[in-house]
């Protein structure tokens, strides 16, 4: 008899068994921040500062969590956030992210730096099409050919993130001697490694991970673009350390003109820069600090969402990035303004924990804590929510 493993029954347990699932080293680079980690505390801390004001006896039987993003409609305002090299978690990696959102009805957007190719992705849930992330090269051509690529593959949206123009100093990678470019193994991460058999074994199994370090090991590091593009699984990795990333607006009314399908913009945190972008024409803006990965000392997104949300009309759907961990967090991000949340750490530790069921437990988590909190609240449905649900 096949015994059902007992998935966590919250988002904190799902980091805990991640972390007790990964190598250390693997463990850290996806739960560390940059510098002092200030603002990934921030994150979370905002949300503790803002406390809910319920309305009772109200008929709540029933609550639709039901809302619509960039014109499509989502059965949750959750996305999956970008998140690459996926695959270094565990081998279904990215292809695990998609079938989730699709099981779960929710969009989720996948990384430039994704272990998996463009079609191998969109070919997995053909039904429920993900959106594509994209990084501002300064290349025309070849952002270009990214953008037609997603495409062909039919990708249905586009995210272009705009925070990333220098990498975050992130300390635990440091502390760890992680380095995928250039690779760098150290006997501490070998041991680390044999430690966890079950996450060497599925590594192992990902033969295009392992064949793309070994090119990185025998020191062909900076293949040409368009080989890269169509090497081994065909998967864009990498690029995001290649290519020069000091983009302009410029490049952002470019992308506005050249994709027709709703495009987004990630890693806006000035209301300025939320103006400027909604007068280009873009359907979404992610307030996202990059879960405080990159600038650390900027304030939490929450913090930052009223001021973006008064900057902006409501044509431009607003989606809040970072911290979130629990359905009422979700709850109060759109008490505030925001249209949906995504979510990055938690899908990954979902990943690191089981694979694709993994991952659709902490959709399912939030989903059934943000059903809980709207019925505590009395609010029947998510597009109901504002200031007035807030003490
Ligand atoms: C990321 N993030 C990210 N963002 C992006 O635009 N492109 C990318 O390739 C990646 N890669 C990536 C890898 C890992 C391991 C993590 C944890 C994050 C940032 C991500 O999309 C999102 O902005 C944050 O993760 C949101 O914060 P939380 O939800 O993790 O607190």
């Amino acid at each position: 008899m096949t015994r059902r493993r007992r998935l966590p029954y919250n988002l904190d347990g799902y980091r805990a068994a991640a972390r007790r699932s990964l190598p250390k080293a693997i463990f850290d680079f996806v739960d560390g921040g940059a510098g002092d980690e200030w603002t990934m505390r921030e994150n979370r801390a905002a949300f503790e500062r803002h406390a809910f004001m319920p309305s009772v006896l109200r008929d709540v039987s029933e609550c639709s969590l039901t809302t619509v993003v960039g014109n499509r409609e989502m059965a949750s305002p959750i996305m999956l956030a970008p998140a690459g090299l996926a695959g270094m978690i565990h081998p279904e990696g990215e292809r695990a992210q998609v079938l989730a959102a699709r099981r779960h009805g929710v969009i989720a957007i996948t990384s430039s730096a994704s272990t998996y190719s463009f079609e191998e992705l969109t070919e997995a849930v053909p039904d429920h099409l993900p959106w594509f992330q994209l990084y501002p090269y300064k290349d025309r051509g070849f952002y270009g050919e990214m953008v037609s690529r997603a495409a062909t593959a039919g990708f249905t949206g586009l995210c272009l993130t705009v925070d990333a123009s220098a990498p975050g100093k992130r300390e635990r990678d440091l502390a760890n001697h992680l380095s995928v470019r250039p690779l760098r193994v150290t006997w501490g991460n070998v041991a680390g490694a044999a430690r966890h058999p079950l996450w060497l074994a599925g590594l192992l199994r990902e033969r295009r991970l392992v064949a793309r370090m070994s090119t990185e090991a025998l020191g062909q590091r900076r293949p040409p673009l368009r080989s890269l593009l169509r090497s081994a699984g065909d998967s864009a990795a990498n690029l995001v350390e290649l290519l020069p990333r000091q983009a302009t607006w410029d490049d952002l009314e470019w992308l506005r003109e050249t994709w027709s399908g709703p495009l987004a913009v990630k890693g806006i945190a000035n209301p300025e820069d939320a103006k400027h972008a909604a007068r280009l024409g873009v359907d979404a803006i992610v307030v996202s600090n990059h879960g405080g990965r990159q600038l650390d000392g900027m304030p939490s997104t929450l913090d930052l969402l009223p001021r973006v949300r008064d900057a902006v009309d409501d044509r431009v759907d607003l989606i809040l990035d970072g911290g979130v961990r629990r359905g009422a967090d979700i709850v109060k991000a759109l008490c505030l303004g925001a249209r949906a949340c995504m979510i990055g750490r938690p899908w990954v530790y979902g990943l690191a924990v089981a694979g694709l069921p993994g991952v659709s437990g902490v959709l399912k988590i939030l989903e059934e804590e943000m059903a809980t909190t709207m019925a505590l609240l009395g609010v029947r449905d998510v597009t109901q929510l504002g200031d007035s649900q807030l003490a």
